[in-house]
């Protein structure tokens, strides 16, 4: 996971640990939400008081590759984590950068660990940079970034038109939105929309769980629901994607992104599926979010958090894999569906392309769960 812990981020982590589908492997941290010293410990901090210490955490990039850092503590709180009164961390970080991390790890087991970047893409970008080898090793890269105008909700939210971790670094997310990793990306698109947001009910049923997770998790959330009225799941929305697709409607097209400091700066623009060849500036093709069972998300959610696994559509007892639609089903169900509708239904910037050829399902490591049983023995 590459994050800029951030209250999302944050939550995203407890979601993945709570998982037993997901076997986190290592975290990468970049500037973003706060500065990048910040959300290496707000990492650590996470992890150690969860009593997980065998996931390494290598710090990444202090700067976006061409901009000033501009942080989101106005949102995220002065500590960056909602003042969840967290100790300072004692874990050390692990010696290497993010970029020289993420090769490592990556091309030990080629084609088997997906990527999840849940902050601006600097430390992915560099990784590629460095390591060009990287992006065919990944399964897939699973993101949270953009505004893609396919809801009402796909506009902005660092800028009317721009979305905070593509407008930190539009730099970055061309390098990456061209590579040849399969992406799938949520965007704003669904994670503004209301249905995914946790509410003030949401916050009492988490703060009747009396778990260290439920604990913390209602820390970061009543600060966003005090602030903000209502704690929205962009980067958990994105780990959601590898619980279970079925949650999620995709659409497949090329993106263009646009960089520099102008007050388009940041903007992820859908493109005809043809313009992959004509233009230099956009993406391979790259899977959206085009909409989300909102209920359903939020039930999976919360029993994550709050260890009700039983009461979920998919799962008949505590920590039991989730057998629902894997992405690679998702992604051609929502092609099919796509070719149906573009008879004369959709817009035209939103002509569908095909899936790429070599796209496959991202398989999930089958290690042993040594950190949800940390969990589940703190958790009793
Ligand atoms: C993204 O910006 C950050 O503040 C959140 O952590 C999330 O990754 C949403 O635009
Ligand atoms: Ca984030």
């Amino acid at each position: 996971m590459d994050m800029d812990p951030g209250i999302d981020d944050a939550l995203a982590l407890l979601l993945a640990l709570r998982s037993p589908e997901i076997q986190v492997l290592g975290i990468t941290t970049v500037a973003g939400n706060a500065p990048v010293e910040m959300t290496s410990a707000n990492a650590r901090r996470v992890l150690e008081y969860l009593g997980v210490t065998d996931i390494p955490v290598a710090m990444g990039a202090a700067k976006p590759l061409k901009h000033t850092l501009v942080n989101a503590l106005d949102y995220h709180g002065p500590d960056g984590l909602g003042q969840c009164s967290l100790p300072p961390p004692g874990l050390p970080l692990h010696p290497a950068k993010a970029w020289d991390f993420l090769a490592q790890l990556i091309s030990q087991t080629p084609s088997e660990i997906t990527l999840v970047a849940t902050g601006p893409l600097t430390n992915v970008a560099l990784a590629f940079q460095y390591h060009p080898e990287l992006p065919k090793l990944l399964a897939g890269l699973v993101l949270m970034g953009g505004a893609y105008s396919l809801t009402p909700y796909g506009k902005g939210n660092q800028t009317p038109f721009a979305e905070f971790n593509i407008w930190q670094d539009p730099e970055a997310a061309r390098i990456v939105f061209s590579s040849e990793v399969d992406i799938v990306a949520i965007g704003l698109d669904i994670s503004m929309n209301p249905a995914t947001c946790l509410t003030s009910q949401h916050l009492e049923q988490i703060k009747a769980s009396h778990t260290p997770v439920a604990w913390l998790a209602a820390k970061l959330v009543e600060y966003a629901i005090k602030r903000h009225g209502r704690c929205e799941l962009y980067d958990p929305l994105a780990l959601a994607t590898l619980l279970d697709a079925s949650l999620f409607d995709f659409i497949s097209a090329p993106v263009e992104v646009i960089s520099g400091n102008g007050w388009d700066r940041g903007i992820t623009r859908i493109l005809p599926s043809d313009s992959c060849q004509l233009s230099a500036n956009s993406s391979q093709l790259m899977h959206i979010a085009a909409s989300i069972d909102g209920p359903r998300f939020l039930k999976l959610f919360l029993s994550r958090i709050l260890g009700t696994l039983s009461n979920t559509s998919c799962h008949s007892e505590p920590f039991a894999p989730c057998h629902s639609e894997g992405l690679a089903e998702a992604l051609s169900r929502s092609s099919e569906r796509s070719e149906e509708t573009a008879k004369g239904q959709r817009p035209k910037n939103l002509t569908q392309g095909k899936l790429r050829e070599e796209s496959r399902p991202f398989p999930i490591a089958q290690g042993d769960k040594k950190t949800t049983s940390k969990l589940e023995e703190q958790n009793g």
